[in-house]
């Protein structure tokens, strides 16, 4: 897929990897970057830099990603791709078991990890479709292949957003929509920073939010739909689809070297 002279949206851009794709999307040479994020200053700070718009925008919010898509199309005449990026991290109560997290908790990551992704879809998709052409780049996570320790309603979340961006791929690909799922294990950035519990993600080590945004956007011109800027998420995962058990108890010595 060819990136230059596109308009693109990412959402989460103010900081972290969405700031990075933002940057990494401009310096690509796109037509026009809208960079979206809770944190409205942060947002405007990231466009000053790229010559794009700063956009205050919650993506758990009814109406605002609807919102964020037709402004978009009403400024710049269409969206070529959304980088549908801002995701939280909500971990497990320290020392409590699996299901610790409150319902608030649980709930808001399934707004913004997983329902941010379909309401934006179900924004953008009418006027691509039209076209016949349009993208999607998701940011799940690695978690959403290989869950991840001591956080059930981020793991629980993220498979969710892998189970739609695979639907978006299968429902639209032959709509001339192109789909590409975004899966790194740690990243440098400041929901990795702020982590309550370990969560053993950086075992391979941490990228820079800049490496994983070239990964991300490398993926999606070559056309791939599981992008892996970490080169062991794709043995792990191949492990578990061959002995899904084995698997199992792997992760369960993880966590006791984590926890004990
Ligand atoms: N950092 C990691 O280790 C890591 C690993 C795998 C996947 N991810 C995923 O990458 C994405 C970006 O995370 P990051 O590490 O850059 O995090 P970050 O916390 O550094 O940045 C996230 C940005 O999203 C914004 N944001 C949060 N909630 C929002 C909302 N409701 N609406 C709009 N914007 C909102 C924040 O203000 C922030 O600017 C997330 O989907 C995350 O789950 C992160």
């Amino acid at each position: 897929m060819d990136l230059k002279d596109t308009v693109c949206v990412v959402t989460g851009a103010g900081g972290g990897i969405g700031a990075a794709l933002a940057r990494g999307r401009a310096a690509r040479g796109a037509a026009h970057v809208v960079v979206a994020d809770l944190d409205g200053d942060a947002a405007a700070n990231v466009a000053q830099d790229i010559a794009g718009t700063g956009v205050a925008c919650d993506v758990g919010h009814d109406g605002a990603v609807e919102d964020l898509v037709a402004e978009t199309e009403n400024r710049h005449g269409r969206i070529d791709l959304i980088c549908s990026n801002a995701g939280i991290l909500r971990s497990d109560a320290p020392g409590g078991h699996v299901a610790s997290a409150p319902d608030e908790d649980w709930m808001e990551c399934w707004t913004v990890n997983v329902m941010a992704h379909v309401r934006i879809a179900r924004a953008a998709l009418p006027a691509m479709l039209e076209r016949g052409s349009g993208a999607f780049l998701i940011t799940v996570s690695a978690a959403g292949l290989l869950n991840i320790i001591n956080n059930a309603t981020y793991a629980a979340t993220k498979h969710a957003a892998l189970g739609f961006a695979e639907s978006l791929a299968i429902t639209h690909g032959d709509d001339g929509i192109a789909v590409a799922a975004l899966c790194p294990q740690a990243v440098d950035t400041a929901m990795a920073r702020g982590a309550r519990q370990p969560s053993g993600a950086g075992v391979d080590g941490i990228m820079s939010a800049e490496d994983v945004a070239a990964a991300g956007l490398d993926g999606l011109e070559q056309g791939r739909f599981l992008i892996l800027p970490h080169p062991q998420v794709r043995e792990y995962f191949q492990n578990k689809a061959e002995n899904y058990d084995r698997w199992v108890g792997g992760m369960r010595k993880f966590r006791r070297s984590l926890v004990s």
